[in-house]
């Protein structure tokens, strides 16, 4: 095998167009959209082996800026990791991965990342433990909902560069556990969360939130400073709902009594020391890479 090794290539266009096809190939998810619509982001680094010009095995690290108790840290999330079929299983991606973490050691706190069961013996290999992760729950009983949260439509360049906005200017969600990567949070805005997002004007929030039969699930609050829910909640209502649950650290929320109840097949993974271990934590859901 003739393989070469590159890291850090987005800045060569023709080299980044092949990683987004090898991850289509990989994970089934294009990111060419993400790219057009400008919020690529540099401090996602990837570390690949190529066979000719296309990539065959790669793994990227994304750096992400944390708030943990409080303290500012930098933090490395492994990430877009995949080797293409026939060439498995020869140490390629055990190879890579230790590449990217031995340059990440240098100034991340430690690293974390989101599996597939499938990949949960590689990971393992790797040197990475599995954790469980608690989120918070509340009964409610349901109110009037006001009229005022806007649903947004992420094919509508205000309503994008409303997002972006206050994306730019967030408080972390959690000063326990919080992240402000805000290109990491249009990803989530523009794929898989584009049909949650709403704006309630009158705080200058975005809030990210579905509802299921009588289960409200919140993804993520928004703005420059987390309201209590008590605040939030008449906007996003309705008279069937009986419970709330976060996706995120709740400690802004004043919520008074809540549950914790275990997230079920989170594949979440750590290596290195992480201060919340030995409590209930949740990573917020739009820090996922
Ligand atoms: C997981 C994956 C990235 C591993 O890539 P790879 O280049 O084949 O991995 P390596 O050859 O470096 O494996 C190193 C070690 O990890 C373990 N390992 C890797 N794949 C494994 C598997 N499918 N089952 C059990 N153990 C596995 C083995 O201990 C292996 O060493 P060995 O072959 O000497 O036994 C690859 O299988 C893949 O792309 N899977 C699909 C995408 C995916 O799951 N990505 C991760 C999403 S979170």
């Amino acid at each position: 095998m003739n393989l070469s090794f590159r890291e850090d290539y987005w800045g060569f266009p023709e080299l980044k167009k092949e990683f987004i096809s090898f991850l289509i190939q990989i994970h089934g998810l294009d990111l060419s959209f993400w790219d057009e619509m400008g919020f690529w982001d540099r401090k996602y680094r990837p570390f690949s082996y190529f066979d000719g010009d296309s990539p065959i095995s790669s793994v990227c690290i994304y750096s992400m800026d944390m708030t943990i108790r409080g303290q500012k840290r930098l933090v490395a999330q492994v990430s877009a990791v995949g080797t293409l079929p026939e060439y498995r299983r020869r140490g390629l991606n055990l190879e890579l991965t230790q590449k990217a973490m031995d340059w990440a050691r240098v100034n991340h706190d430690f690293f974390f990342l989101f599996a597939d069961e499938g990949a949960f013996p590689f990971y393992k290999k790797c040197g990475f433990r599995q954790v469980g992760e608690y989120k918070a729950s509340v009964s409610v009983s349901g109110g009037i909902a006001r009229p005022s949260a806007d649903k947004l439509d992420i094919r509508r360049k205000d309503h994008v560069e409303l997002i972006y906005r206050l994306a730019n200017n967030r408080e972390p969600v959690s000063d326990v556990l919080g992240v402000s990567n805000k290109r990491l949070f249009m990803f989530w805005c523009l794929y898989f969360l584009a049909d949650h997002i709403y704006y309630i004007a009158e705080l200058d929030i975005l809030i990210l939130y579905k509802r299921d039969n009588e289960l409200v699930t919140v993804f993520d609050i928004v703005g420059k400073s987390v309201p209590a829910f008590s605040e939030v909640y008449s906007y996003i209502c309705a008279e069937s709902d009986e419970t709330v649950e976060f996706l995120f650290m709740v400690d802004k929320l004043k919520l008074g009594s809540f549950d914790q109840v275990r997230v079920e097949d989170n594949g979440t993974h750590l290596l290195g020391d992480f201060l919340l271990e030995s409590s209930k934590f949740i990573f917020p859901y739009t820090a996922h890479a």
